[in-house]
């Protein structure tokens, strides 16, 4: 027989010990929580392919009780679409949102339902509300079997929960390319969201807002990097048109820049502002070299290898824009900005725009974008 309780608390300690859990109540709640009744199974992927474990071997349950993202649905392209994200990021997301007793929280991407366990066991179902656009059935049952009834639902979360609102916090725990104007509408007053925006693939970071108008809020991007997989309802991971590469048609140039361009996370965000919509990265092997590649839709394209001269590898550019100048541009920005890291940039969001900021809003680096 396992002893979940022994598991759930040496986890606990460990994330005490990483900085990643810190209120007593919190510790009290997480631990209140077994995390292998959310996740019966998941998805380990091998050199091999994708097998799942179960949660009554050993393998399964070691892996349940550590700090791991665990992918819990694929889809029929074999992509996952649903997992128990890390119990550390979690717990960082829930202490971040300053949750307190009595609060009405919304939490956009149900899942296994581990999280709002969490949340329930904190404030009492009855402040929960959860939604996902699928697997919220299981969920329920999961929840129901530990005595846990939050108000689940079936639906787009970019619509939020307008039944139910307001909430004093909304937290999302799949990544969004624009906040919507539902979150910020449905917050109560001194409410916040804490979101992950990906304005492109791999360029963004967490988010904690606060509610600044019904229509407006602004906050800060919080220290480290978190990536959530997209709402499934944007079209972020929209396959690219590849357009052929007409090499008549190839424009030539070196760059300093060094490793994946989409691996330096925020200067990645401040080019992403200027790029065209709907990027997709990849690499491609060429006679041998490795190339790291960014598309959009439109067929441009821009390559750059991943291995040089000096410290000049070269880039390849094809198709109607020039990817790679605003990346250029971002890269020196954020140099002589001096390498400012994920808090020292803010963002303002009020109804048709997105503006990011470095440091003060009226200062000389900022970045708008407009939404729809
Ligand atoms: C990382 S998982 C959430 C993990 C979950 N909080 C837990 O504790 O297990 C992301 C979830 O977002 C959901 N999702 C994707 N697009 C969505 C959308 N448009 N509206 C609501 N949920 C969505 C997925 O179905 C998936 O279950």
């Amino acid at each position: 027989m396992r002893d979940w309780n022994r598991d759930v608390n040496r986890l606990a300690d460990e994330l005490i010990a990483a900085g990643k859990l810190h209120s007593p109540a919190w510790i009290k709640a997480f631990t209140q929580v077994p995390r292998h009744v959310f996740v019966p199974h998941f998805w380990l992927q091998d050199p091999d392919g994708w097998r799942q474990v179960d949660a009554s071997t050993d393998e399964g349950w070691e892996a349940i009780y550590s700090n791991k993202g665990l992918f819990t649905a694929l889809d029929d392209n074999k992509l996952g679409i649903s997992s128990s994200s890390m119990p550390g990021l979690m717990t960082r997301m829930l202490e971040i949102l300053d949750v307190q007793a009595g609060h009405r929280v919304l939490e956009v991407g149900t899942g296994t339902g581990y999280n709002a366990a969490l949340l329930s066991a904190y404030l009492g179902d009855s402040n929960v509300y959860s939604v996902d656009i699928e697997f919220v059935e299981a969920a329920a049952n999961r929840l129901a079997s530990l005595g846990m009834q939050p108000t689940l639902d079936t639906r787009d979360g970019r619509e939020g929960f307008a039944e139910a609102a307001p909430f004093d916090r909304i937290m999302a725990t799949c990544a969004v390319s624009t906040i919507p104007a539902e979150w910020i509408s449905q917050l109560a007053p001194g409410g916040m969201i804490l979101a992950d925006l990906k304005v492109n693939r791999g360029a963004g970071n967490l988010v904690l807002l606060h509610r600044t108008g019904p229509e407006s809020a602004e906050g800060r991007f919080v220290p480290g990097w978190a990536e959530f997989m997209s709402m499934r309802t944007e079209n972020t991971t929209a396959p690219t048109a590849r357009s052929g590469r007409d090499d008549d048609k190839l424009h030539h140039t070196t760059t300093r820049i060094t490793g994946q361009p989409w691996g330096h996370t925020v200067p990645w965000f401040m080019a992403s502002f200027e790029l065209p919509a709907g990027v997709q990265v990849g690499l491609r092997i060429r006679e041998g070299y490795t190339w790291w590649t960014i598309t959009t839709p439109d067929g441009s394209r821009a390559e750059v290898c991943e291995t040089g001269t000096g410290n000049q590898r070269d880039v390849i550019q094809s198709g109607p824009c020039r990817l790679w100048e605003p990346i250029e541009n971002a890269f020196a920005e954020w140099e002589n900005a001096g390498s400012p890291d994920w808090p020292r940039f803010g963002l303002t969001v009020e109804s048709g725009a997105h503006t990011v900021c470095l440091d003060d809003p009226t200062g000389t680096h900022s970045w708008k974008r407009a939404i729809s």
